[in-house]
């Protein structure tokens, strides 16, 4: 007989995060904290001023104030700083392996370099090892020209083989509606033709055909968010045939307007359907939840069963960019958890 999981058996199941933006984990007491640290003034009074200004109508809302978050970032030390910190979450959440995204175009703009964001998360990721595992994923910014994302490919790409054990990827993010995937083939081939693994936000907002011109144009091989899939019932049956990764943000999706509320997502009926479904946090601190809480808010939500969410957080590695070894690893130990969670039903 399936049981609705607790609290305790979701934050046992070993997880893994393949969609967080890292500036979106920036609270607002650390963003106060690098305000004082850097003398940026805030055009808030207050951490609570801040956090009531939190209600956004849709993606551009939230990016806006987002990005106005990103100014306190300005040393390699506040990018390591924002890092441990939600490093210190993971940790929390049984988290065991995270793949980040972040933004330099939104650093460069203010003329912090690339090798300043590059060491700063850096440095906390390898802090953590070997009890999180972690890979780096460069975002371009959609809302910009594809020159803009080909020169800060170019600008990151001598970094490399100093970032060789993190940084694996590039994705595309940012405002989606009016900027399709097809704007950035160009520096999306450059990026393959490096070796680096293309991901690409599609379908949160955006129409379904940008999910089919991301993996065709893009050649990307997951999709983040792509809960947009459903208006294509062929794309649907592509997802499951393919088996593409989604990683799918509930709270994200709730508090942006992508669904009015959690008990209507469709990540449940797309995971019933077959599709590979992970949960993920996006920008947590902006969200209401870390990756455990979107865990329980679901599942409470749509009525998953443990079974359910053990092949959900198995997903998440199986999505990851882990090496088949660890992806065993992981997947044996999710056995072991829902096993003996089984044995004391
Ligand atoms: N950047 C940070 N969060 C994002 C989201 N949910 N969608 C697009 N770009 C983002
Ligand atoms: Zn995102």
């Amino acid at each position: 007989m399936p049981f609705t999981p607790d609290l305790n058996y979701l934050r046992r199941l070993p997880k893994a995060e393949l969609h967080l933006h890292i500036e979106g984990t920036l609270e607002p007491d650390l963003i106060f904290a690098l305000a004082r640290r850097n003398q940026v003034a805030l055009p808030y009074s207050s951490e609570e001023a801040l956090r009531a200004a939190y209600a956004f109508a849709d993606l551009q809302s939230f990016l806006d104030l987002y990005y106005a978050g990103t100014a306190v970032l300005q040393t390699q030390a506040d990018f390591h700083d924002m890092t441990r910190a939600y490093l210190e979450h993971a940790r929390a959440d049984n988290i065991r392996h995270v793949e980040i995204f972040f933004d330099p175009q939104s650093h460069t703009a203010r003329g912090v370099s690339i090798e300043t964001v590059f060491a700063g998360i850096a440095s906390a990721l390898r802090e953590v090892r070997p009890t999180i595992s972690a890979r780096m994923i460069l975002c371009f910014l959609r809302h910009l020209p594809e020159a803009d994302a080909i020169s800060t490919l170019e600008s990151a790409l001598p970094l490399r083989a100093a970032y060789a054990d993190l940084w694996v990827g590039v994705g595309l993010d940012s405002s989606e509606q009016g900027h399709p995937p097809e704007n950035f083939e160009r520096v999306f081939q450059r990026a393959r033709a490096q070796g680096l693994a293309c991901v690409a936000h599609a379908g949160e907002e955006g129409p379904a055909s940008y999910i089919t011109n991301a993996l065709d144009r893009l050649k990307v091989c997951r999709i983040d968010h792509g809960v947009r899939c459903e208006e294509d019932p062929q794309l649907v049956e592509r997802l499951v045939r393919e088996q593409i990764p989604l990683t799918v943000c509930p709270l994200s999706n709730v508090r942006l307007g992508v669904f009015p509320e959690l008990a209507s997502h469709n990540l449940g009926r797309l995971l019933r359907a077959g599709a590979k479904i992970t949960i993920n946090s996006d920008d947590p601190a902006y969200f209401g939840g870390y990756l455990l809480e979107n865990y329980a808010q679901t599942a409470t939500a749509l009525g998953l069963d443990s079974g359910e969410m053990s092949d959900i957080a198995r997903n998440g590695f199986t999505s990851s960019f882990l090496s088949p070894e660890e992806k065993a690893h992981w997947l044996a130990e999710i056995d072991r958890v829902e096993g003996s969670a089984t044995a004391a039903v």
